[in-house]
């Protein structure tokens, strides 16, 4: 008898999560950004839940949970009930750095299940418009002549922008003191600001700013120039070799998510980033695509993995502290 109860209940609830999926989006979906508002994860979701509530047929709210360089927020996500109504952003930072960092309370491969891929983008070197360098050479010269570190901007530790910071600190031999901020929206305002020195930011984030001369571009880590901001040399040509970083980004829902509802956000997102309309906004940030080909929910799982086997002995031996 009660293994017929048990197979009924079963059957029940497989028939339950069917119809669930048959029927999603039935309401309003929340994506977590776990970065403050006004910085790139913030923008770059909120450019691409516009397009997606369009295919979804449901309102996406964006809600920014943020503190411990991200973490907060993706465990918000990790918690929440696996229905496809709460999607989490994250990137390079939150999903491969924060595991080498903290105690996290969740795992970040088996506790969420990928949906998509999202563009990426190169890290630029950026300062105040004070600092008394026009070149990166000039700005190398300036850091390391100063008595006390100078002062970089972060969204947190195990952030892009620290993560990004530790491996200008490697390229360079340049020691900086971090400020932390709950994104680098906030770090930005601080910079043109004048209140700290410098951020290792990713393009998106300052293109604006550099194009308006509030703040001072000096070099991105990618193996060309972006053609956005073509008069920014790579760190290549600039006086740091080898220097190469980028920030992907991608979006997740939680552990056991029925499969047709992260099949239907990917096919929202992936139609999205097929819009032309989104696709210029991105790419008008120096934002670039991810290939066709890599856009399965799948292929941000393995690309996931293959960061963390990558990056995780290197902020290990980073020996990175968090208070
Ligand atoms: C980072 O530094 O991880 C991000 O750029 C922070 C943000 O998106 O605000």
């Amino acid at each position: 008898m009660r293994k017929l109860v048990s197979a009924a209940f079963m059957a029940l609830l497989t028939l339950s999560s069917a119809v669930a999926a048959e029927n999603y989006p039935s309401h309003p979906i929340t994506i977590v950004v776990p970065f403050s508002a006004g910085g790139p994860s913030d923008a770059m979701t909120r450019i691409l839940a516009e397009r997606m509530k369009a295919t979804l047929g449901e309102a996406i709210l964006v809600e920014n949970t943020t503190g411990a360089g991200g973490s907060i927020g993706v465990g918000r996500v990790v918690h929440s009930a696996p229905d496809g109504y709460t999607i989490g952003f994250g990137h390079l930072g939150t999903h491969v750095a924060n595991g080498a960092i903290y105690k996290l309370g969740y795992d970040l491969v088996t506790d969420l299940e990928p949906v998509v891929l999202l563009p990426s983008n190169p890290m630029i070197i950026v300062s105040k418009n004070a600092v008394p360098a026009k070149s990166l050479n000039e700005l190398l010269a300036w850091l390391k002549s100063r008595p006390e570190p100078a002062t970089a901007g972060t969204a947190g530790a195990g952030s892009g922008s620290h993560i990004a910071g530790l491996a200008f600190e490697a390229a360079s031999g340049v020691k900086l003191q971090y400020v932390p901020y709950r994104g680098t929206g906030p770090a930005m305002n601080d910079l043109v600001a004048g209140q700290i020195d410098l951020i290792v930011d990713q393009l998106s984030n300052s293109i604006n700013q550099v194009r308006a001369g509030t703040i001072r571009g000096y070099a991105v880590t990618d193996a060309k120039r972006a053609e956005q901001a073509s008069d920014i040399p790579t760190a290549d040509e600039a006086g740091l070799p080898g220097f190469h970083m980028t920030l992907w980004s991608g979006l997740w829902v939680p552990k056991g998510t029925p499969k047709e509802i992260v099949t239907k956000l990917n096919a929202a997102a992936v139609d999205a980033l097929n819009d032309p309309g989104v696709r210029r906004q991105l790419e008008n940030l120096g934002l670039q695509m991810p290939p066709a080909d890599r856009l399965t929910p799948e292929a941000l799982g393995d690309w996931q993995k293959a960061e963390i086997a990558k990056w995780w002995p290197v902020i290990k031996a980073a020996n990175v502290k968090v208070d």
